[in-house]
């Protein structure tokens, strides 16, 4: 048994967050949740508290932070949705970059200097290599990437000023739900592909669209390599192990490192609910790679992690069980 640990968590009452902050508490930590439920919900958090603030008010978070005295921190609060951020770079840029150095600051005035971030396979851009490993080329292809290669960077300099360190975890496509059944991906306006398939399953959308078929790739459409959230929030558990014991910095890909196309996972859902809910193929969406797999060999060394959930058909039905529950 690890000791157990002081964590606050940014963003713990989101999706990928609140997965995490289970597994937090099943590892004996306590965990101070700090959210300002724009995406996140309150009955997400399933293990230590919950304190409503937003990382734009530097006042508050710094205060809390001090009077919190945490051993780490761990930074899920982001916008993620890539269209989006092309359409919005600058909620973006303010979101993910400005309030990540408040956060820091904070962190600095409050003795704080362990950090696990969450950063994103979208630092890559369009990987020369496939799969991709931590030492591929950072190239964004969008303001979402762009926007996490910029607090990496901020995070590297920190580090090399001061005893700051950190792990950032390069997220690939996160998905599925608790197997046990209290939390899941809960924010309504999700544009990621298996939520938009389930929700189009369930009749909330007419039909489901897919976004280009003419990419380089076998059957066209773009590859992805699809993790359980669960098997991400124990690497986030083993990554606070690792930090803790070793005092170092590192760069980690989270994935499974195999990918499946957009149509391999609309016929997955397909067979998953037994709907055979309408798709329809439309021209391509801004900002997206033809394929990102991870090179996880990293991750798996530095810190032990064994995968759990490696099966396309389990994440989509643990996803839809979970969607069946939603109002
Ligand atoms: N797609 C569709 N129809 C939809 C939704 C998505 O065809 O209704 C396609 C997209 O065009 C893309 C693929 O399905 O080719 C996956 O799209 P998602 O929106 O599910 O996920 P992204 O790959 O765009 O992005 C996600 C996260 C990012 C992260 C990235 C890393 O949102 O935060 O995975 O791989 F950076």
């Amino acid at each position: 048994m690890n000791k157990p640990l002081k964590i606050f968590v940014t963003g713990g009452a989101g999706y990928i967050g609140s997965h995490c902050v289970k597994a937090l508490g099943r590892a004996g930590h306590d965990v101070l949740v700090y959210d300002n439920l724009s995406t996140g919900h309150e009955w997400a958090v399933l293990a230590g508290r919950l304190v409503r603030g937003d990382l734009a008010d530097i006042g508050p978070l710094k205060e809390t932070l001090a009077a919190f005295r945490p051993d780490a921190v761990i930074h899920f609060a982001a916008s993620i949705q890539v269209e989006e951020s092309v359409r919005l770079p600058l909620q973006y840029y303010r979101n993910n970059v400005i309030n990540s150095l408040n956060l820091l600051e904070a962190m600095s005035a409050a003795g704080v200097s362990r950090l696990i971030y969450s950063s994103t396979a979208a630092v890559y851009g369009i990987p020369q290599t496939i799969p991709a490993d931590e030492t591929a080329p950072l190239a964004p292809i969008n303001p979402y990437g762009a926007s996490k290669v910029m607090v990496e960077r901020a995070l590297a300099d920190l580090a090399a000023s001061s005893d700051f360190r950190y792990v950032a975890l390069r997220y690939f496509n996160v998905a599925g739900a608790d197997p046990e059944g209290l939390i899941g991906q809960a924010y309504r306006e999700s544009t990621h592909l298996i939520t938009r398939a389930l929700k189009t399953a369930k009749g909330e959308f007419p039909k489901l669209m897919i976004y280009g078929t003419d990419y380089p790739t076998p059957d066209g459409t773009c590859i992805r390599d699809y993790i359980h959230v669960n098997d991400l929030a124990q690497a986030h558990v083993l990554a606070l192990q690792y930090i803790m014991k070793n005092g170092k910095t590192a760069t980690l890909n989270c994935g499974y490192g195999r990918g499946f196309s957009v149509r391999e996972v609309v016929e997955t859902a397909r067979q998953i609910t037994s709907i055979d809910f309408p798709v329809e193929e439309t021209g391509r969406r801004a900002g997206d790679p033809p394929a990102l797999i991870a090179e996880s060999a990293r991750l798996r060394s530095l810190t032990g992690w064994q995968p759990q959930y490696d099966d396309l058909p389990f994440i989509i039905r643990t996803a839809w069980d979970w969607e069946k529950k939603l109002p």
